[in-house]
């Protein structure tokens, strides 16, 4: 079974797909990772965020399993990714290598912006988790001061509306749910009540194609 979760940033999408791989057995995937990768190791060779030459070069052999995944959940990573992101020869670079892990024998989870709608449009449980800025920018901060990166909270929310409108306004596979993914708005809902509602839907879901 494949499930996709996307949705925009702080929404909850990454701690539900990990909950989700590790409830069905599924290997597991934060797609993000691979643009925070790309945008990391531009960082590190000094090279302009707009440097599309460079980022495509980088994401053609990235290597996760030799960077701290820690370290690309940094904060001065975000807006990095972003960029390179809206880049479509890096997505190009990386479309491949998720749609293997997508389609390995048993199945997968997927998390991240477009999984649903470009990486595997045949999975069978889609969601798509939103909740709303104020609620994903209160998230990123007490994420962010755990992490020890103190930032003011009208910092947070500004960078989070930035990077909305980034990843949802890029000409290449922008931040839109699938016509089939389940929507789960999650302002309201603390943790365990996401991972109950999330379950439901993929059961929901597996019952309704198993009925058709
Ligand atoms: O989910 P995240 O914050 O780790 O993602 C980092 C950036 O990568 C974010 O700006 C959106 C982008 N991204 C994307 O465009 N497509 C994906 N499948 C995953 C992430």
């Amino acid at each position: 079974m494949i499930i996709t979760v996307d949705g925009p940033a702080a929404s909850g999408k990454g701690t539900l797909a990990r909950r989700l791989a590790r409830h069905y057995g599924l290997p597991h995937l934060d797609t993000g990772l691979l643009y925070r990768g790309v945008g990391y190791l531009l960082l590190e060779r000094n090279r302009a965020l707009d440097d599309a030459t460079t980022a495509e070069a980088i994401a053609q052999s990235l290597d996760l399993t030799k960077l701290d995944a820690d370290a690309l959940r940094a904060d001065r990573i975000s807006e990095a990714a972003s960029y390179v992101a809206a880049m479509p020869g890096v997505r190009a670079a990386l479309l491949k290598m998720q749609q293997d892990f997508a389609r390995q024998p048993g199945g997968a989870v997927l998390d991240g912006r477009d999984t649903g709608t470009v990486i595997a449009p045949e999975a069978e449980a889609k969601l798509f988790v939103t909740a709303s800025p104020e609620e994903r920018a209160r998230r990123r901060h007490v994420e962010l001061a755990t992490r020890r990166e103190p930032t003011e909270y009208c910092e947070v929310i500004a960078d989070i509306r930035k990077r909305d409108e980034r990843d949802s306004e890029r000409s290449v596979a922008p931040l839109k749910p699938a016509p089939d993914a389940v929507l789960l708005d999650t302002t309201q809902l603390d943790i365990e009540a996401a991972f109950r509602a999330a379950i439901a839907i993929v059961e929901a879901t597996r019952a309704g194609r198993a009925r058709s």
